[in-house]
């Protein structure tokens, strides 16, 4: 059988008091902008914004829908606003020992979404993350741990101005270049046992297993990450293929992104199916 995954999502909007819909206690229309494109982009939905209209991406076979019930049983729509009282979040461990630990939902139930004020300020380790996540152990997987990360961390977190799409108010609020909702797509990507395309090294070295780092054979081998897709760029002259700047795995520009190839595919779904934390979802 070849059944749809669904995977139930909690929005967690880390604030400090402000209105809702004000800074970074986004709107529900904003957390539903994101849970769209998330499917749009995971189900290669046709006339998305991307670089490439064709049809060569995969269609993952895995969505996303907002949970309806909370841990105590009780309706609610999936987004969880907390006050915590910081007006913003300078360092990983501030995020990974207070933030998440705080307001996790049992990730073994639901799949930990959480969006927060990263410091902008130029010496805080976190300006300028655009958004990160813990990756699953490794199902057999090459490139991945075997023991699995905490479980009162698993997730993603993204900054708040790079969740969801620009076209919801206020515009203001997103970074430029990074406002269609693909953080969260990569991000996701790699919580679902995902590795950048460039596989984080500089080699052009393929073969037939590790595909130069990333184990998927299908994504081009390429030495180093792209930022836009303005052009071609070919980072390994000497291997088959350009670099896939539409892939959700580099770091191009949000309107560059609309591909996971099928390799990745088969990861994704290799760790759902086996992944603690992911196949019980
Ligand atoms: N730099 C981040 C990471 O490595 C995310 C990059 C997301 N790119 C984007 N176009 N939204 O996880
Ligand atoms: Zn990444
Ligand atoms: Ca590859």
């Amino acid at each position: 059988v070849n059944a749809v995954i669904t995977i139930p999502v909690v929005v967690h909007v880390i604030h400090n008091g402000d209105a809702v819909g004000a800074n970074e206690n986004i709107s529900n229309a904003r957390v539903l902008s994101q849970i769209t494109v998330l499917n749009q982009d995971f189900r290669r939905m046709l006339d998305t914004p991307g670089y490439n209209e064709s049809e060569v991406g995969a269609d993952v076979e895995i969505e996303f829908c907002l949970a309806q019930k909370k841990p105590d049983g009780t309706a609610t729509n999936g987004i969880d606003r907390v006050n915590l009282g910081m007006a913003s979040w300078a360092t990983e461990s501030q995020v990974e020992g207070t933030l998440k630990p705080q307001t996790i939902w049992d990730p073994t139930q639901y799949f930990n979404i959480w969006v927060a004020n990263f410091s902008s300020s130029a010496s805080a380790e976190l300006n300028g993350i655009l958004g990160y996540a813990q990756f699953p152990s490794t199902s057999g997987l090459g490139g991945l741990a075997s023991n699995m990360g905490g479980a009162t961390t698993d997730g993603v977190i993204i900054d708040y101005r790079c969740f969801g799409t620009s076209d919801i108010a206020p515009s203001s609020n997103y970074f430029a270049d990074y406002d269609k909702g693909r953080t969260a797509t990569h991000e996701i990507g790699h919580c679902l046992g995902l590795i950048h395309i460039w596989g984080d090294n500089s080699s052009c070295n393929v073969n037939g297993t590790d595909s130069n780092k990333d184990y998927c054979p299908d994504t081009p081998a390429a030495s180093t990450e792209n930022y836009d897709c303005f052009d071609v760029y070919d980072s390994c002259p000497s291997q088959t293929g350009t670099d896939m700047v539409e892939n959700y795995m580099d770091y191009t520009n949000d309107t560059c992104m609309n591909i996971f190839t099928l390799n990745q595919k088969a990861r994704m779904i290799a760790v759902m199916n086996n992944s603690i934390r992911r196949a019980s979802l």
